[in-house]
């Protein structure tokens, strides 16, 4: 049998889709949950090839999934760029902040290559125990958001550092960004080599970002990595994620040469499907609020979703990863019900 979710980037349409989660490796599993208990902390789990391989694999085995993906985070790469970073329980990510331009042309421009190693090791390991018909798929953050997190040293709700710092040091930004998309084409082409059949590339905090500066910090840096990316490995396909980027999305794929966009929940999807899905595959975009409340509203809102998009090539996801406090069985309602159709 063929991997589902490779035929539907090579633009082929299937009556039940191919379906899997953003985050579906997490803390709604009591299973990830006892494993990232005995980790310690957060990169502890990333880096450790043995553990990160068991999460990667807990919900291909409960759910039976489409595609699994790889266990690691968007942070490893500014950590391979030798930055600190550390996770605060119930809080989030922290790093060492970068607040002027002297701080921004101090940084590395290479990744230290045996840091991300034992991320390489994870993808071989979990590419020997993945049941031949799901798709495994690895990632990156794109450069903008990761540097919204490594200018603030934390995640923020509107990215306020970082469009400062950009604002008053474009030079210095630009420098920035250029080295994180070498950095990220390198990491990508790595994963591919190692095993991954996919990637996607998480742009979260696109959509705060006005015209011009979502063409200069998502739009350009997504562009050179797909084609740095394919430079390696021209075969590479790619998922784009510009989170929020609605309107602009017809010209974020057209431009960066992505194969196929994830959609978040609030995309208007009749637009979507005549000005997105016309051109490339889709991947979306059931509110993870409404998988989490379960019910016949869940029902209805997996049949919305399935409605609008399964008439072309669609990947069932969520418009954003799944919120950890997700009761299973919602999980498996919704499974049901996308194959039911
Ligand atoms: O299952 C999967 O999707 C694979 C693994 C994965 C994680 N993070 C694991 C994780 C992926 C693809 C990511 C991507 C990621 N990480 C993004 C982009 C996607 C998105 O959700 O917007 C971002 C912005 C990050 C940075 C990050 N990592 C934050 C802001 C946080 C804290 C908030 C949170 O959700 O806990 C993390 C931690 C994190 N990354 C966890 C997991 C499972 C939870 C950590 C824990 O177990 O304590």
């Amino acid at each position: 049998m063929g991997k589902k979710l490779i035929e539907v980037l090579n633009g082929n349409r299937h009556d039940v889709p191919p379906v899997w989660m953003m985050r579906q490796a997490g803390r709604y599993l009591p299973e990830y949950r006892e494993v990232r208990a005995r980790a310690g902390g957060f990169l502890d789990l990333c880096f450790t090839p043995e553990l990160a391989a068991e999460v990667t694999l807990q919900p291909i085995r409960r759910f039976g999934f489409d595609a699994a993906i790889l266990f690691s985070d968007i942070l490893v790469i500014p950590y391979a760029l030798g930055r600190k970073v550390w996770f605060v329980g119930g809080e989030g990510p922290r790093l060492e902040p970068l607040s002027d331009a002297q701080a921004l042309n101090g940084l590395a421009g290479e990744i230290e290559d045996n840091r991300l190693a034992p991320i390489y090791e994870t993808v071989r390991r979990v590419k020997q125990d993945l049941p031949t018909d799901v798709t495994f798929i690895g990632f990156c953050g794109a450069p903008w958001t990761v540097a919204t997190y490594m200018v603030a040293g934390r995640g923020t709700p509107d990215q306020a550092p970082a469009k400062d710092l950009a604002k008053r040091e474009p030079q210095a930004f630009q420098g920035l960004i250029d080295k994180l998309v070498d950095a990220s084409a390198d990491y990508l082409a790595a994963q591919l080599k190692a095993g991954v059949e996919v990637v996607q590339i998480f742009d979260t905090w696109a959509g705060g970002l006005p015209p011009d500066d979502f063409e200069r910090w998502s739009v350009q840096p997504t562009k050179a990595i797909v084609r740095k990316l394919r430079e390696k490995v021209p075969s590479a396909k790619v998922i784009g994620f510009p989170r929020g980027a609605g309107q602009k999305i017809p010209h974020y794929v057209a431009e960066t040469g992505v194969n196929a966009v994830s959609l978040e929940t609030n995309i208007d999807r009749d637009f979507a499907r005549r000005e997105i899905q016309s051109k490339v595959p889709v991947q979306g975009n059931l509110d993870p609020e409404t998988l989490r409340t379960g019910g016949d509203a869940l029902d209805r809102e997996v049949d919305a979703v399935c409605e609008a998009f399964g008439g072309a090539p669609f990947i069932f996801n969520l418009g954003h990863g799944i919120l950890p406090d997700t009761p299973i069985e919602n999980v498996e309602r919704m499974l049901k019900r996308v194959r039911s159709a």
